[in-house]
């Protein structure tokens, strides 16, 4: 009999996991790298009371929920310990979700194309006095601003759904939306002037990486256009190469990372922290999220056959290496690229794309 690799999934009333289900528990048996038939099976995930010392027959877990559920972040980072292979890792999950700031400066010194960009403290911080801050110092707006230029954008450092992000043309208005910011680390970013309406976000699953044409708009409002291969090869090269940095960096299975190009048609990475990205249907069109789908199951059927073994922490202590040796940025994003190639050309016998 097959061995049977249960594969959990955690998400809302959304139809891409619905589909996810469906098409994971399609797939026929595979033959693992022993020979062994591996038959796997896919089901919504329970959550529930959870006695410390529970037992999971998961070998998959697939979070698309725990940012909204935080009973999940504790469930999963347990299974994780255990030994589950969870995607996405909960630690760089939650880490890096709440912290964009950090995300900004790791990848810009492994060599991707990131905007100059300042991470400010909070505008109000209740529960202090200001004797608490006597150490603190104002900030130095005019030789900040020297160097990320106006316009600028404000964000938070945690920032989901576009809530918070406001353009800024001069001084004035960046003081406002600075003074209207409240409790939150706010990140000030160089903004990227690009000729075009649409930006780049890519779809990052598993090994896959699909760049899509994106429109954004505030409100929820923003557009995926169908149009295929609409860069050159050496823009495509470069934007999917950053990909695999960022999430490798991160340890994200699942993510999507946006770009926009300048007027000379060089990419800029300008937030690369979604990692449950948009699975809509209605939003992503039918090739899209058939990409979505066929990726993710595609995936899960890997780590049934391969086993990778699993990784409680992310990691992050090889790129940090990189960091502190590479000598220059071309330097350090060669070999970031280098380990990031483990994961995504390092597994002979596999599909590739
Ligand atoms: N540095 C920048 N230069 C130019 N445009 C930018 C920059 N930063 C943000 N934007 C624009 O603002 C949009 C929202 O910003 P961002 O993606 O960082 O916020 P978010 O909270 O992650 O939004 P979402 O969840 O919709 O992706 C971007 O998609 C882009 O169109
Ligand atoms: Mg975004």
């Amino acid at each position: 009999m097959a061995r049977r690799f249960y594969v959990g999934l955690l998400y809302f009333s959304e139809g891409l996991g619905d589909a996810l289900i469906e098409a994971i528990n399609a797939q026929p048996p595979a033959l693992d790298r022993h020979g062994e038939e591996v038959e796997l099976v896919a089901e919504h995930m329970e959550i529930t009371e959870f006695d410390i010392d529970y037992e999971t027959h998961y070998s998959l877990v697939v979070d698309r929920a725990s940012h909204r559920l935080p009973i999940a972040r504790g469930v999963l980072m347990n299974h994780a310990f255990r030994g589950v292979h969870v995607i996405n890792n909960p630690l760089s999950f939650h880490f890096f979700i709440a912290h964009k700031d950090v995300g900004y400066s790791i990848v810009r010194r492994l060599g991707v194309r990131v905007p100059p960009t300042f991470i400010l403290p909070p505008r109000s911080s209740p529960g202090f006095t200001p004797s608490d801050f006597r150490f603190h110092r104002e900030f130095r707006w005019e030789e900040m601003m020297r160097k990320v230029g106006f316009p600028c954008y404000l964000k938070p450092a945690e920032g989901r759904g576009a809530w918070g992000v406001s353009k800024c043309r001069d001084m004035q208005e960046l003081l406002e939306a600075y003074n209207n910011s409240g409790n939150d680390s706010m990140t000030v970013q160089a903004a990227v002037d690009s000729p075009h309406e649409w930006q780049i976000r890519c779809l990052c699953i598993g090994r896959e990486i699909l760049p899509m044409k994106y429109v954004f708009r505030f409100g929820d409002r923003s557009e995926y256009l169908p149009e295929q291969d609409f860069l050159d090869a050496e823009t495509r090269r470069e934007v999917i190469d950053s990909c695999r940095i960022i999430n490798r960096a991160f340890g994200y299975e699942m993510n999507s990372v946006e770009f926009m190009l300048d007027r000379e048609g060089k990419p800029w990475a300008i937030d690369f922290n979604n990692p449950v990205p948009d699975g809509r249907m209605s939003q992503l069109g039918e090739r899209f999220h058939g990409f979505y789908v066929d990726a993710l199951a595609g995936r899960a059927r890997e780590i049934a056959i391969q086993k990778p073994p699993p990784r409680f922490l992310p990691e992050l202590n090889v790129f940090s290496e990189i960091a502190t040796r590479g000598r220059t940025t071309a330097e350090r994003r060669a070999l970031a690229l280098a380990q990031a190639s483990h994961y995504y050309d390092g597994m002979p016998g596999i599909r590739r794309p």
